[in-house]
């Protein structure tokens, strides 16, 4: 059923699936992408042998459209979707759709669902979900021969309500294998984070916290995104690793962290490190910047700064980041584009 305007409560969206009335859709066939258009019908008709189902022949996007004050609204870094996007097609052996028409795709939804942008200071945002899956037939483990990619939007609250501490469990099982393809945003990294994040929430927890699969000994990144920590000296550190997903908020706040003096950098961190950070956070479109509360491994619980309150570097760094993306501050040259 298409989402009703007026039975949405901008203050409590929550984040959850909703039909909203347009999205894009591009076909890939006979070697090459079609043109594409907006369409109404929110279901997708696939063969019982179609690539996605099953050898997972997928990837997706995260991006957000944020109201301004003045009530236009603002795309934060889509080019950087769109490169990363094309990065994740060719891991996984898909076609790259082209970037300039991805971001100009997003414009056309975003300005299709306008008034699904949520209003400023709502706290929420439009989120906006490209994604391409492998449609033809396959038996044999082989990649598709044609390709569906789609946009749809929804809007949505804080994916973790507000700046509230959570508690983080340091999960047993990996995420993504070493070399495999935990760089790409494809579904399968996310169907291996299924099991553990439900037993996580089972024991209270907000999410996991998952170790570097090789030596299960630094801290690799969150089941939806990526950690930072500020050292006892002040720093911004934030793990380098070859099986963790290459953030775009993580990017823009490595520039900003220099902006402020943090002195920031991308390197290993051992999990026991990250247990004397000084205070830490979870990164991305989604969690937007979540201070951890506390790390709890092999049934201890480790506090970061505080359990109930949110340290003043955190802070700063969330509110720069958030007055960029809404336009309240100028960012970096090119980082926000305005429609
Ligand atoms: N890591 C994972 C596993 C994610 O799903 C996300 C969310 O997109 C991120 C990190 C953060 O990436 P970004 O800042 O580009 O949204
Ligand atoms: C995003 O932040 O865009 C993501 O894809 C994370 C997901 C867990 C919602």
């Amino acid at each position: 059923m298409k989402q009703k305007l007026a039975e949405l409560d901008w203050q409590n969206l929550g984040f959850q699936y909703r039909d909203l009335p347009y999205r894009y859709e591009a076909k890939f066939k006979d070697g090459k992408w079609q043109q594409g258009n907006l369409v109404e019908d929110a279901t997708i008709k696939l063969s019982e042998a179609a690539e996605i189902l099953h050898y997972g022949q997928e990837i997706f996007e995260g991006l957000k459209a944020y109201r301004r004050e003045d009530g236009k609204i603002n795309l934060f870094r889509p080019e950087q979707n769109a490169h990363r996007f094309t990065l994740s097609a060719e891991r996984l052996a898909m076609p790259p759709f082209p970037e300039d028409r991805f971001v100009e795709a997003v414009k056309e939804v975003v300005r299709a669902n306008e008034e699904f942008v949520p209003p400023y200071d709502s706290g929420a945002t439009l989120y906006l979900r490209p994604f391409m899956v492998g449609t033809s037939n396959v038996l044999g483990v082989t990649a598709a021969d044609e390709y569906l990619f789609r946009i749809f939007a929804v809007p949505v609250g804080a994916y973790i309500k507000g700046l509230n501490p959570a508690a983080y469990l340091v999960s047993d099982y990996d995420r993504a294998a070493y070399n495999g393809t935990g760089q790409a945003k494809t579904s399968g990294n996310y169907a291996s984070s299924l099991l553990p994040s439900v037993e996580a929430h089972q024991h209270g927890f907000a999410d996991c916290l998952y170790l570097d699969p090789r030596e299960h000994k630094y801290v690799d990144e969150f089941g939806g995104a990526n950690f930072f920590g500020i050292t006892q000296e002040g720093q911004f550190v934030t793990p380098q690793s070859k099986s963790i997903l290459v953030s775009i908020t993580k990017r823009s706040l490595l520039e900003l962290a220099e902006r402020m003096g943090l002195n920031p950098v991308e390197r290993q961190i051992t999990l026991e490190e990250a247990f004397t950070m000084k205070e830490a956070g979870a990164m991305g479109t989604a969690a937007v910047i979540s201070p951890v509360g506390s790390i709890t491994y092999q049934g201890v619980k480790h506090v970061i700064y505080s359990e109930d309150q949110t340290g003043p570097i955190t802070t700063k760094l969330y509110h720069e980041l958030v007055d960029i993306q809404y336009g309240n501050k100028p960012g970096p040259a090119g980082w926000v584009q305005t429609l």
